[in-house]
């Protein structure tokens, strides 16, 4: 039997139903221990997402009949690995089918936080456009800029290809060099240092956890450029919420676009009061072609654990 916490879009649901027997949750918020121990009995694999977080003490109350948990997800640091290791469980998730819808969303919040586009709406829809004016809202160039990705996995490297179309310079800080197939012309800094002061344009695209926990933080922030424009589609733990606010109340950071956030849907009440900031709700990977995707691979997954293939 395969328990679905929350529903996946209708094919990824129809196929788990044609292979598997189906236990399911349809839960709408964040996942309740005890809910999921009331529904595990004949269970042998769990089809979940990053809402839906099992930590140490729940893996270690799961029946043994559990033998796998796939998440709909390329971030997988709501599972305790460790503890799901310490235990046989198997653990699968999606990465590689998200790349380029996600790429294309770090690329929106980009452009869109250099000219404004979030505030220009706004204004518009509130019937505050008085007509065009040669020094209304004028934003950034983008092309010919230097941007700097922290987190040159395949997500930072996708976006990373699409900014070269923009004439970009690439920069990027990752624990390690890439080989120079992969870096493909990307100047790599082995300190955030030398990489914050580098580039006009910072793209957070590294994974969640406690290695990346508060990253850019007042310290870091500083050493931006004045002016530098910051996008986060990685995890919203990578930022220090208070000194990214401060920075864009003061304008040394001049703009932001983040799709993730600190504790979500409990975003810091200080974005929404900033015109210079484009908020998305965590729609990185959300188009329809992707979010099969996802399913169909974390079904695979479980299959693959269950038939021992
Ligand atoms: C992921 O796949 O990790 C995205 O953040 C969606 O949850």
């Amino acid at each position: 039997m395969l328990l679905i916490t929350r529903d996946l879009p209708p094919d990824v649901m129809a196929r788990a139903r044609r292979e598997h027997q189906t236990r399911e949750l349809h839960l709408q918020a964040a996942l309740s221990p005890q809910t999921l121990l009331e529904n595990l009995s004949g269970v042998s694999a769990i089809l979940c997402t990053t809402r839906d977080t099992f930590d140490a003490a729940l893996i270690a109350a799961l029946p043994s009949s559990i033998r796998v948990i796939a998440t709909s997800s390329v971030g997988v640091e709501h599972i305790d690995l460790e503890a799901a290791a310490a235990r046989g469980i198997e653990i699968r998730n999606t990465p590689g089918v998200l790349t380029a819808a996600t790429a294309e969303l770090t690329l929106l919040l980009m452009l869109m936080a250099a000219r404004r586009a979030g505030e220009g709406e706004r204004l518009l829809r509130a019937g505050n456009w008085t007509g065009f004016s040669p020094t209304f809202l004028l934003g950034r160039d983008v092309s010919g800029k230097a941007l700097g990705i922290f987190g040159m996995g395949r997500i930072g490297r996708a976006f990373a290809h699409m900014a070269r179309a923009l004439d970009m310079t690439i920069h990027y800080h990752n624990r390690t060099r890439l080989s120079p197939e992969l870096e493909d012309g990307a100047i790599y800094h082995a300190d955030d240092e030398s990489f914050l002061s580098a580039i006009d344009f910072l793209s957070i695209n590294a994974p969640g956890g406690e290695a990346t926990r508060h990253w850019l933080n007042a310290e870091r922030i500083a050493r931006l450029k004045p002016g530098a424009i910051v996008v986060n589609t990685g995890r919203g733990s990578s930022v220090d919420d208070e000194a990214l606010i401060a920075a864009l109340q003061s304008g040394h950071v001049a703009a932001t676009g983040l799709d993730v956030f600190n504790n979500e849907p409990a975003l810091h009440p200080g974005y929404l009061a900033l015109e210079n900031a484009v908020l998305l709700p965590h729609i990185g990977s959300a188009t329809v072609e992707t979010r099969n995707a996802m399913g169909f691979l974390a079904l695979d997954g479980i299959n693959e654990v269950l038939n021992g293939v």
